[in-house]
């Protein structure tokens, strides 16, 4: 059993954060196992220099783009093509796809995430890598090889045949094999996947319970072009509606430019949304309907999109959910909760994670805050959300283990 002394931040709801301080908290088995206020024993980790908050969750990234941050272009289709294809190529590399993985992960968990929905490079040697590194480090993770069969560079394209099977391979061998590791099958987006190639996918994942993520509707000029491609469909959503992409373990990456019809396609399938609103600024793709796909009762939650997104830290992606917003006011609760038990729920796995509770995982992240005794809830929650990306973070746990402790 380990005990810690800290002071929890815990989201409750879009609109509600409790505060606990110097509170007690015990692990056993990997969960939380209690809460209180007091202790008999003085024998427990003093962490109670940090706030102690649900470890963050980022439900869409690119591990194989992680080392072209920051490098800019003015629209996402030049940006594929400038640099995140001929970035993916080097992880056909094996020793390049575990530099990539390791320095991913890493700086992953010291950042503060413990739970990421993965795309890796379309080899599967790439992906491997990727679940082998996750499995080492301790993370927590859902990880895809992303497929593309058509309308791509030579050097990406996949024989349809390969590129499913190889995911099937993949999947058997690594979807909840181990406690923390599954597998979501990633056809990229319409673009780049044939009609054959998202059936058999949608299929299977159907048959299978399994997890699918994509992209949908990022960029005009994406939108425009998958029309053409799929003359018979009114809009995209349409698109992967009819390839049986759409349900409640699919995530759509963006959904930025997005008619009312198609919001209610998202939302009969029970299809989530990863809103991505570092990347929608810095590749100018646009700016998400936040306040709508909230009320018509969407469930989405936050994510880095690196290297659409310029960083890995989902502090920063808090940040920039209000930056990127017009007119809608994102508070630092709602913020947090779109980065934490928002995050689970979108996974479905609000029973195991994305807050901090008895019975939960103790998927953890300790950081410190100058001065926290002398700070109320609503100061401490706006220096997470708009300086935590200058605080220093201590230490991550993913189901009590410490994967990163500073
Ligand atoms: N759409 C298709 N592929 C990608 C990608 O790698 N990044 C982003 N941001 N959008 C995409
Ligand atoms: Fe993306």
């Amino acid at each position: 059993m380990k005990k810690i002394k800290t002071n929890i931040l815990n989201p409750i709801s879009s609109s509600q954060v409790e505060y606990l301080k110097n509170t007690f908290l015990t692990i056993e088995n990997g969960k939380i196992s209690s809460i209180s206020k007091e202790t008999k024993t003085s024998d427990f980790s003093d962490h109670s220099d940090c706030i102690c908050i649900p470890g963050l969750i980022d439900t869409h990234v690119h591990l194989s783009q992680y080392f072209i941050r920051g490098s800019h272009s003015s629209n996402l289709l030049h940006w594929l093509n400038t640099y995140a294809f001929p970035e993916e190529l080097k992880s056909k590399d094996l020793e390049y796809a575990k530099k990539v993985a390791r320095d991913f992960f890493k700086d992953s968990v010291r950042k503060g995430t413990t739970t990421s929905v993965i795309y890796t490079a379309p080899f599967k040697q790439a992906c491997e890598t990727a679940f082998q590194i996750a499995r080492e480090i301790g993370v927590r993770a859902i990880i895809g090889k992303t497929m593309m069969d058509c309308n791509s560079p030579d050097f990406l394209l996949q024989d349809t045949e390969v590129a499913f099977k190889e995911s099937l391979e993949l999947f058997e061998k690594w979807n909840n094999k181990t406690k923390l590791l599954e597998y979501v099958f990633t056809p990229r987006f319409a673009l780049t996947c044939s009609s054959k190639l998202m059936q058999m996918t949608g299929d299977f994942a159907k048959q299978n319970n399994a997890y699918i993520q994509t992209h949908l509707s990022e960029n005009h000029e994406e939108i425009r072009t998958t029309l053409k491609l799929f003359p018979d469909c009114d809009n995209y959503t349409q698109v992967y509606e009819k390839f049986n992409l759409l349900g409640p373990k699919t995530i759509l990456g963006h959904v930025i430019h997005i008619d009312d019809n198609e919001l209610d396609i998202i939302k009969e399938t029970g299809s989530k949304i990863a809103h991505c609103p570092d990347s929608n600024f810095f590749i100018k793709s646009g700016e998400f309907p936040f306040e709508k796909i909230k009320n018509k009762k969407i469930s989405f939650a936050l994510a880095s999109d690196v290297a659409g997104g310029t960083s890995i830290s989902m502090l920063n992606v808090m940040k920039m959910c209000n930056y990127r917003q017009q007119n809608y006011i994102v508070s630092p609760t709602e913020a947090f909760y779109y980065a934490t038990l928002c995050g689970a729920k979108v996974l479905g796995k609000e029973k195991i994670i994305g807050s901090i509770k008895v019975g939960k995982d103790a998927d953890l992240t300790f950081i410190k805050i100058p001065e926290i005794e002398n700070k109320e809830k609503e100061n401490i929650l706006s220096e997470l959300v708009y300086l935590g990306t200058e605080r220093k973070i201590k230490a991550t746990f993913v189901a009590g283990k410490p994967v990163f402790q500073s």
